[in-house]
C-alpha cells in the first residue's frame, strides 16, 4: 500500500487468490481511512487517488514470475528461517542480476537468510512497523556482505516511501525490537508476579511514559505468536540472558490459539 501510494508498481504475492483478494480489500480499506482525512473537502479526488493507487498493485501466487520483473523483492512471510531461505534460493535463480532482495524479518539474522542466495552483496533488511501506513520508521539493515550501493538504495527507497530510515547492524532485533520486546515481556512478568493488573500497567505506561499503547495492548496488536517466536529464538541462542526467558502466560495463551487482536482474543478480548 505504501509503495503503491508513492508511485511504485507493486506485485503482491501470496499463497492463494483468496488471501490476495482479502489483502487488496485490506489495502483499499486502509487507503480510504487515510484519504478520508487527507481529502476531507474533496471526496471525489480522494476516490480517484484510491483507484490510482490500486492500479499500481497487481497480485500473483507465482513469486518466481513476479520476481522476474522486479527491481526489489521484499519478503514478509512467516518467521521461519528454512521457509525464507527456500523462497529466496528459488527466487535467486529467477530474478534479474540487478534485483535487490530484502527481508522484513522481525528477529532472524539477515545474513542467515541471505546465505541461501548467490547475491550476498545485493541482500539487506527493510523492517517496517505496524501499522505501516502510520509508522514513520524503517530499519535498514546491512550485513557484512551488503554492498554500499545496495544499502544506499534501500535507504533511498525508504525515503521515497515517505519514511525515516535508520541504519542498523545485523544484530538480534535490530534496534526497535531489541528494546521493545524485552520491555513488553518485563511488563508481562511484572503482571505474572502479581505486581500490577494488565489494565493498570497499560494505563501507567500510556499516561506515565507517553506510549500510544500499553505493553499488553501492544503485544495483542503485534500478535502473541510473533512475540513468542521472537523470544524463543533469542532464548535458544542466549539462554543465560534473563531478558529473553520465556513467559508462562504468553506460552499458555499461544497454546490456546489466543494470538491477540487477529484471533479475537489475547490478553484482552476483541469483537
Ligand atoms: N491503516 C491506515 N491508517 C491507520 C491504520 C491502518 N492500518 N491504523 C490507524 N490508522 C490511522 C487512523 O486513520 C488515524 O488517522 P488520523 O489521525 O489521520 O485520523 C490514526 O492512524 C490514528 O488512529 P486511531 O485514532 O484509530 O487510533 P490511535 O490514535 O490509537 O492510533 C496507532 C493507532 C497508530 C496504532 C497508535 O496506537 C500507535 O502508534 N500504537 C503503537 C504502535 C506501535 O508501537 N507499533 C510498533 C509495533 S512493533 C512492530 O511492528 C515490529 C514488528 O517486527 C513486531
Amino acid at each position: 500500500m505504501v509503495a503503491a501510494s508513492t508511485g511504485h508498481s507493486v506485485t503482491l504475492v501470496d499463497t492463494s487468490d483468496d488471501i490476495l483478494k482479502k489483502a487488496v480489500k485490506g489495502i483499499e480499506g486502509s487507503l480510504k481511512r487515510v484519504v478520508k482525512k487527507k481529502f476531507a473537502d474533496k471526496p471525489e479526488a480522494g476516490e480517484e487517488f484510491v483507484q490510482k493507487v490500486l492500479q499500481n498493485v497487481s497480485t500473483s501466487t507465482d513469486a518466481g514470475s513476479a520476481a522476474q520483473g522486479a527491481d526489489l523483492v521484499l519478503e514478509a512471510i512467516v518467521e521461519n528461517l528454512k521457509i525464507k531461505q527456500d523462497l529466496f534460493s528459488g527466487l535467486d535463480k529467477l530474478a534479474p542480476a540487478h534485483t535487490i532482495f530484502a527481508s522484513n524479518t522481525s528477529s532472524l539474522p539477515i545474513s542467515d537468510i541471505a546465505s541461501s542466495t548467490n547475491r550476498l552483496d545485493r541482500f539487506g533488511g527493510l523492517h517496517f512497523f505496524n501499522p505501516v501506513p502510520m509508522m514513520k520508521l524503517v530499519e535498514v539493515i546491512g550485513t557484512s556482505a551488503t554492498s554500499q550501493e545496495t544499502f544506499d538504495s534501500l535507504l533511498n527507497f525508504s525515503k521515497m516511501l515517505g519514511k525515516t530510515p535508520v541504519s542498523c547492524k545485523d544484530t538480534p532485533g535490530f534496534i526497535v525490537n531489541r528494546l521493545l520486546v524485552p520491555y513488553i515481556v518485563e511488563a508481562i512478568r511484572l503482571h505474572e508476579r502479581g505486581h500490577g493488573s494488565k489494565e493498570d500497567i497499560d494505563i501507567a505506561m500510556k499516561l506515565g511514559a507517553g506510549y500510544p499503547m500499553g505493553p499488553f495492548e501492544l503485544s495483542d496488536y503485534v500478535g502473541l505468536d510473533t512475540m513468542k517466536f521472537i523470544m524463543d529464538g533469542w532464548n535458544e541462542k542466549d539462554p543465560d540472558n534473563p531478558l529473553f526467558a520465556p513467559s508462562e502466560m504468553v506460552n499458555k495463551l499461544v497454546a490456546e490459539g489466543k494470538y491477540g487482536k487477529k484471533t479475537g482474543e489475547g490478553f484482552y478480548k476483541y469483537k
